[in-house]
């Protein structure tokens, strides 16, 4: 049931900020400290790892690389994220102080299936990332911290990559707390961030205008470029992700800092542009760099749509589009972000006249290798 949406990719965009709650709903006790109750009784999976394997595909594969900044900064453990199809065809090492993370809105997906029994099998422990209680991925895990965005039935994930992001730093602060990596002050400022989450969504979602006339004037687009650094790196490729899954545009995202080693040739005039410009509260040299990259290519004609944080006015200057998204911490960005991204594909979509819900040659679940 579309609940009166014209799409079920609209309404589940509109649900995106109960996605982020639910999924935190009784997880952040009073004094701000992360408590997982699924996860009770299980510290002895955490406290012996010496490393941080996540593995999913698609979208999930990109909330994991968002994911990986704040594992490694919070429980300070180093995190590879893996397709699962690359991971289990190569001779991966995996021992026993190996935690492999899994994602996956259905819980389905046949390759990170395998990947996961692969990894149980060289002793791994095992943690499942699921949208969908009792599913296969995570009856074959260890642990199981459930994402709680509620049944996804466009093929094109959104509100699930948002939950798996909050489900994954939810995660994070709780490995945190197990190897005493982090003061309970500064688990309660991390924990304040997401659970103010819910309401910039919200804000995002009242004035998505700009993003929708955007996307009526580029429907003719034929490649669209992203760029992002840091954080907004996986958000970047997630935001050619959708576009390539909805619009079918040839659309790539590449990090900023890679420019010049290469993605600069494809830049010719009218060439559309998305950067995802890191907040300069955060750290102000990344910001200027990605300012830089934007001075440099828009020197040769691109047309340039910037997502700033709000009064970030460093930009203003060299973008054809500013699209807004409110302060937040520098982690917490990505769940902003990506929220214009997704609208953008969608309305491209639309004013192409193609089905959102059900896009080409895809499946919502792909349970064959
Ligand atoms: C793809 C879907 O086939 O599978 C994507 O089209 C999804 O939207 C990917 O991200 C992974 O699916 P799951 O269920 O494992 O998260």
């Amino acid at each position: 049931d579309k609940g009166g949406w014209p799409s079920f990719m609209a309404k589940e965009i509109s649900e995106e900020p109960d996605a982020v709650a639910n999924t935190l709903r009784g997880r952040i006790d009073a004094d701000g400290q992360v408590v997982i109750p699924e996860l009770n009784g299980l510290d002895e999976l955490f406290v012996d790892i010496n490393r941080v394997v996540v593995i999913a595909c698609g979208t999930a594969a990109y909330a994991g690389q968002t994911a990986k900044y704040a594992l490694e900064k919070w429980a300070g453990i180093p995190v590879d994220v893996e397709l699962s199809h690359e991971f289990r065809y190569r001779e991966p090492v995996i021992t026993p102080q190996t935690l492999v993370v899994s994602i996956s809105q259905s819980g389905e997906t046949m390759d990170t299936l395998m990947a996961v029994k692969y990894a149980s099998e060289k002793g791994a422990k095992t943690l499942s990332i699921c949208n969908t209680q009792g599913a296969t991925i995570p009856r074959e895990s260890d642990a199981v911290v459930y994402t709680h965005a509620g049944p996804e039935v466009a093929v094109a994930s959104t509100k699930a990559f948002v939950a798996q992001i909050t489900a994954l730093y939810l995660f994070a602060l709780h490995l945190a707390r197990v190897r005493g990596t982090q003061s309970a002050e500064v688990l309660a400022e991390q924990s304040a961030e997401l659970l103010a989450v819910p309401a910039k969504i919200a804000t995002i979602l009242e004035e998505s205008g700009v993003v929708e006339e955007l996307a009526r004037w580029m429907s003719d687009s034929r490649a669209v470029l992203f760029l992002g650094r840091h954080v907004g790196f996986p958000i970047a490729l997630e935001g050619a992700l959708k576009l390539k899954e909805l619009a079918y545009i040839h659309a790539e995202g590449f990090a900023a800092g890679e420019l010049k080693h290469g993605p600069i040739a494809l830049i010719e005039p009218g060439q559309p542009v998305f950067v995802v410009v890191p907040s300069p509260r955060g750290s102000a040299m990344l910001h200027s760099k990605v300012v830089s990259n934007i001075q440099e290519i828009r020197a040769r004609g691109a047309k340039i749509i910037a997502i700033a944080e709000e009064g970030d006015a460093a930009v203003l200057p060299f973008a054809d589009t500013v699209i807004r998204i409110p302060l937040a911490a520098p982690l917490f960005e990505p769940l902003l972000a990506v929220i214009p991204l997704q609208i953008f594909a969608m309305e491209l979509a639309i004013a192409k006249g193609l089905d959102v819900d059900q896009p080409r040659n895809l499946a919502k679940s792909v349970t064959v290798e």
